[in-house]
C-alpha cells in the first residue's frame, strides 16, 4: 500500500479524445489521494500560444502555471494541441515535468495519451481508455453546446476523427495502448461503473 510511506505510485491513463480519461483519472485520484496531472493542458498551452502567433517550441520550453489559465477546453485549441503535440521538440521540453511529477513522493494519476508507453513505462497500473467515435463525439458535442450553441454535431464528430488520426499517426509518442495496459471502453458504461472499474484496477495493483 502506498500513503502514509510516500512512495512513487504512477497511474497511466491514456486514450482517444473524450473517451472519459477525465473524469476516471479526476476520480482515481480523489479516492487514492493521488496528485493528478491532465497532460493534455499542456499541449493545450502551447497550442494556444502557437494560435496567438507564438513559436510553438519557444512556448513548450517555457510553459510556465500562468500558461495554464483561463478556458483551454475549446475546439480551436483542442486541434492546435493535437497540432503541436506532433512536433518532436515540443514534446521533449514536456517530458522531464511530466515524469517527474509521474515519480513523486505520495504518488501520481496523469492522463494522455503517451504517458504508459513514453512518459512512465514503469507506472504501476495503466489504463487505456476508450469508446466509439460516435459515443466520444457525443459526450463532446455535449459538453461543447453548454458553452457555445452553435456548435453543430457534425463539426465536433469531424473534429475528433481528425484529431484521433493525427495523434495515432504521428511519428514521436503517437497515442497507444503500452502492451501490460488494460483497456477499458467506456462505450456502453455508465460513469460510475467506469470509475469502479478503473479503482479496481489501481486497488489490484496497489495490493
Ligand atoms: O487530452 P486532450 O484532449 O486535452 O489533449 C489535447 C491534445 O494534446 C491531443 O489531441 C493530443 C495532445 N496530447 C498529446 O499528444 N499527448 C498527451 N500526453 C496529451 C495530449
Amino acid at each position: 500500500m502506498i500513503g502514509s510511506d510516500r512512495m512513487a505510485f504512477t497511474v497511466a491513463i491514456d486514450g482517444p479524445a473524450a473517451a472519459g480519461k477525465g473524469t476516471i483519472s479526476r476520480a482515481v485520484s480523489a479516492h487514492f489521494g493521488l496528485a493528478h496531472l491532465d497532460t493534455g493542458l499542456l499541449y493545450r498551452a502551447v497550442g494556444r500560444k502557437a494560435l496567438r502567433g507564438g513559436d510553438p517550441v519557444a512556448a513548450a520550453q517555457a510553459l510556465a502555471p500562468e500558461d495554464l489559465q483561463g478556458d483551454l477546453r475549446t475546439a480551436e485549441i483542442a486541434q492546435a494541441a493535437s497540432r503541436v503535440a506532433a512536433i518532436p521538440q515540443v514534446r521533449q521540453a514536456l517530458v522531464e515535468f511530466q515524469r517527474q511529477f509521474a515519480r513523486r513522493d505520495g504518488g501520481a494519476v496523469l492522463d494522455g495519451r503517451d504517458i504508459g508507453t513514453v512518459i512512465c513505462p514503469e507506472a504501476e497500473a495503466k489504463l487505456f481508455v476508450t469508446a466509439s467515435v460516435e459515443v466520444r463525439a457525443e459526450r463532446r458535442f455535449l459538453e461543447l453546446v453548454a458553452k457555445d450553441p452553435s456548435v453543430s454535431r457534425e463539426s465536433v464528430l469531424a473534429d475528433v476523427v481528425a484529431r484521433d488520426t493525427r495523434d495515432a499517426e504521428r511519428d514521436t509518442a503517437p497515442m497507444a495502448a503500452a502492451a501490460d495496459a488494460v483497456v477499458l471502453d467506456t462505450s456502453e458504461m455508465s460513469i460510475d461503473a467506469a470509475v469502479a472499474a478503473a479503482v479496481e484496477l489501481v486497488e489490484r495493483r496497489m495490493r
